[in-house]
């Protein structure tokens, strides 16, 4: 969390500056703060508790004019957020001016020796140690470029920053543990935690690794290490496009993203279908046949798309676990070299499921990292990555992200199985490799690979189904909302239940629909509205346990396939989507729980692409 972007280049770096703060937005929104050099050689300071736009209408744009500067967008770790704690920070003679996403470990340490040497400090950030590092050096007699690699050099924990220095041209930057990208435009360079800050401007990218320093000019860019030495990294061009990036007609960027999940979904899919069988390039034949199980890590909707996952391996015959990164970062569970870790990841920055992929990769398992972002840390540091290729997510509330992952997992456990993955007896007989009959646990998703070709059609008629709509209204005095699934309908159920939560605030949780009698039940009145997911599979399982709920006089709403009748008949209100194979069911239905969350968050007037508390890429454990 926290976004930063810095433009250096010819011409007023204001307008652009602000630009990318807003784009960056969904990285946190607690405060806004820029610093600009401007034509005199002296830095100028403006930032503010809230949002961009508390920022932009206050600003002293006369004051703040320069070709280079900085700006950051904070999401709060160390200090609450207000005026002084927002960045940028400066030393106490304005000479320096730093921003900073991510946490420095020893900041009180550096803090009482920087005390000692006379230095005072203003806000309670671990950062504000960092420009009187700068300014130290600097006194020390050091050139800006050496005066920040000798305060870079003192710093622990995780970090991107950039920084101005008076009378200089140049920002200096850097990354270990949090993103940095280097955007490369006509008239200007930028950085930025995120390529859409500056997609507008430039998609030639380059992406910095941990432990590179790099210097930005109007002109160009050096990149070295923290000792000075030369560092060549690739310029890369990125395929998403601005309007990608952008609202447009739309309210919010959460609607925005779960109308283009047709769209993003063929993405995903597109090319990667072949006779009825799924072709991932990134794996040519034989290279997961040596898998025996996988593990799933992940945060948030992640978590949920692998869980998601897991059945559908299970289901193939190959056995999957789903583990909260932060969990299996620290609780790290026996791996072999047949253990496959998938860290599924939108951002690809996410500091818990990074800390898990650094757990796995210590261990003989191999990585796959599953993410939007090509570029990203995940992406970079596990041994495969698979791209979702969802395009620019920027509502918190992850949506069109979701499904693409589950697509891409489903297609990737399609090939794992034809690799025979999960059974060595299969392995010994290559020419049953392909065969999907020969084992009772594949037997019913015959031909289901195929239906993703056609899934983002059905997707299409959810998401233009009023439904949803309709029940936020109806519904929206109950106490609680309770999820309900299983199989696949299960981690829908959690997720459709996250997504509540999130952007209503309202009382939100997902249960397996067998788990509601061993607990939660206790709590279900007629002020409970109850959701269930119905994917055409065991439904009659979950009609018995809405049976339970409607007896304590909870409404049910049915989100479930057209055709299942016995369903419609028993809940008070059913949304549907077209027929499908179950495997696939749950995305439709979560389609439904996503625009019922939305129109839920509507008519409470939330700040729904920018809920309370969270941010969208949360890069400290
Ligand atoms: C945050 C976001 C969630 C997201 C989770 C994992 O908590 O608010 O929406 O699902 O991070 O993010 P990732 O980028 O790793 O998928």
């Amino acid at each position: 969390m926290c976004g930063i972007i810095v433009r250096a280049g010819v011409g007023d770096a204001l307008g652009e500056l602000l630009t990318g703060l807003e784009n960056l937005e969904y990285r946190g929104y607690d405060s806004a703060g820029v610093a600009l050099r401007r034509s005199d050689g002296e830095i100028a300071v403006c930032k503010r508790e809230g949002e961009t736009e508390a920022l932009r209408s206050d600003l002293d744009a006369d004051r703040l004019s320069g070709a280079v500067g900085i700006g950051h967008t904070r999401w709060s770790t160390h200090g609450a957020p207000s005026d002084a704690n927002a960045h940028p920070h400066t030393d106490g003679e304005n000479r320096v001016a730093v921003v900073h996403n991510g946490i420095i470990r020893n900041h009180e340490t550096l803090r009482a020796e920087l005390r000692d040497r006379g230095h005072e400090f203003t806000s309670e950030t671990d950062t504000e140690v960092i420009p009187h590092l700068v300014a130290d050096a600097l006194d020390a007699g050091r050139d800006p470029s050496a005066a920040f690699r000798s305060a870079v050099d003192r710093l622990e924990g995780s970090y991107a920053i950039a920084i101005v220095v008076e009378d200089s041209d140049e920002v200096y930057a850097t990354r270990r543990g949090s993103p940095l990208v280097l955007g490369l435009g006509e008239t200007a360079n930028y950085l930025a935690s995120d390529v859409p800050a500056f997609l507008e401007f430039t998609d030639r990218v380059v992406y910095l690794e941990d432990g590179d320093v790099v210097v930005v000019d109007a002109d160009g860019y050096q990149i070295s290490d923290v000792a000075g030495d030369p560092i060549e990294r690739p310029v890369e061009t990125v395929d998403w496009n601005a309007g990608d990036a952008r609202k447009g007609v739309y309210n919010h960027f959460m609607r925005k993203e779960i109308d283009e999940q047709p769209v993003s979904l063929r993405q995903t899919v597109d090319g990667r279908i072949e006779n009825g069988r799924s072709v991932l390039s990134e794996f040519p034949p034989g290279s997961l046949s040596d898998v025996d199980e996988v593990i799933f890590v992940a945060c948030g909707t992640s978590y949920h798309a692998g869980m998601y996952g897991c059945t559908l391996l299970r289901r193939r015959g190959i056995p999957a676990t789903a583990v909260p990164a932060n969990e299996f970062a620290h609780e790290p569970m026996p791996l072999s070299d047949r253990t496959l870790v998938i860290a599924v990841t939108q951002s690809g920055e996410t500091a818990d499921t990074l800390a898990s992929l650094r757990a796995a990769e210590e261990s003989p398992a191999r990585t796959l990292a599953v993410t939007n972002v090509v570029g990203s840390t995940a992406a970079r540091e596990a041994d495969d990555a698979l791209f979702i290729r969802a395009g620019p997510e920027i509502g918190v509330a992850a949506t069109k992200t979701f499904s693409s992952q589950v697509a891409a997992i489903a297609l990737l456990a399609d090939q794992l199985e034809a690799s025979g993955a999960g059974r060595p007896d299969r392995r010994a007989d290559p020419a049953q490799s392909n065969d999907r009959d020969s084992h009772d646990a594949s037997a019913d998703t015959e031909g289901s690979i195929s239906e993703l070709d056609t899934l983002p059609d059905l997707v299409e008629t959810v998401v233009n189904d009023g439904g949803a709509a309709r029940l936020a209204t109806q519904y929206s005095e109950a106490d609680s909302y309770f999820f309900i699934g299983r199989g696949v309908g299960y981690p829908v159920a959690l997720e459709g239940a996250l997504k509540f939560k999130e952007i209503t605030y309202e009382h939100a949780e997902g249960f397996a629909a067998g788990e509601l009698k061993h607990g939660p039940l206790a709590l279900v009145t007629p002020a409970t509205v109850v959701v269930a997911v119905f994917t055409g599979r065991n439904d009659d399982r979950t009609l018995h346990n809405i049976r339970e709920a409607q007896s304590r006089g909870a409404p049910v709403i049915g989100i479930g396939p057209d055709s299942a009748r016995a369903a419609r008949e028993t809940v008070d209100e059913y949304l549907s989507y077209p027929a499908v194979d179950p495997d696939f069911a749950g995305i439709l239905a979560n389609v439904h729980l996503q625009l019922l969350a939305y129109h839920a968050a509507e008519i409470r007037d939330r700040a729904i692409d920018k809920p309370r508390n969270l941010a969208k890429s949360v890069t400290v454990e």
